[in-house]
């Protein structure tokens, strides 16, 4: 794998770009994940915490160009306060089919497991989502599961698949 994807926290001078192409392109976010026009408040959001806060996001660089994004969220998952964390990831258009996205979630667990004391992470894609899954695999994840009905989007209930990774997966997968 190259060295070139990094993942950074977002500048003031990347928020214009992330502005316009939430407002022009509804295939910014793909089309497993496009549920319609809407405004994720990047600046406000980013004036507010950097984008690093209860919903952190880190930009995927590649060779200083910005390919995308991961975010990810706390999910309780027990007692005692036991937490995973579930994450998203998006690539533009252009840089789709390239290996960025399978490079940018292994750097992401590497990145979580080095930063919290989770003992996994998550991710879910709708069942039709193929390049996803295909990259999540290649990443290291296990698919877990298939949840029916789950996502609605484009006038459907979609089925979604899970995937996972427990720390200790970490070294070998
Ligand atoms: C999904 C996404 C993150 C994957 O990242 P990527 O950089 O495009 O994927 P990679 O190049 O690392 O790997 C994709 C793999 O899926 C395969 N693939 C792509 N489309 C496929 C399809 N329709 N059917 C089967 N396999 C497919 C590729 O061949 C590749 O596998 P290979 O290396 O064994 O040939 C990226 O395409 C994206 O951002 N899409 C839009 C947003 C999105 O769907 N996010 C997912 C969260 S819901």
């Amino acid at each position: 794998m190259s060295d070139s994807v990094r993942l950074r926290p977002v500048a003031e001078a990347d928020l214009p770009d992330l502005e316009r192409r939430w407002a022009e392109d509804s295939d910014t976010v793909g089309e497993y994940n496009w549920t319609g026009w809407s405004n994720p408040r990047w600046r406000s959001n980013w004036e507010e915490d950097r984008l690093l806060g209860d919903k952190p996001v880190l930009l995927i660089d590649v060779g200083g160009t910005v390919a995308g994004f991961v975010d990810w969220h706390r999910i309780e998952t027990g007692g005692r306060g036991s937490f995973c964390w579930e994450f998203g990831i998006v690539l533009w258009p252009g840089e789709r089919g390239k290996g960025y996205g399978t490079q940018a979630q292994r750097l992401l667990a590497e990145y979580l497991f080095a930063n919290s004391a989770v003992n996994r992470i998550q991710a879910w894609t709708e069942a039709g989502n193929l390049a996803e899954q295909r990259s999540l695999e290649k990443a290291g994840f296990t698919r877990e599961s298939v949840l029916r009905g789950y996502s609605f989007r484009g006038g459907a209930w979609r089925d979604v698949v899970y995937y996972g990774m427990l720390r200790e997966e970490l070294a070998t997968s």
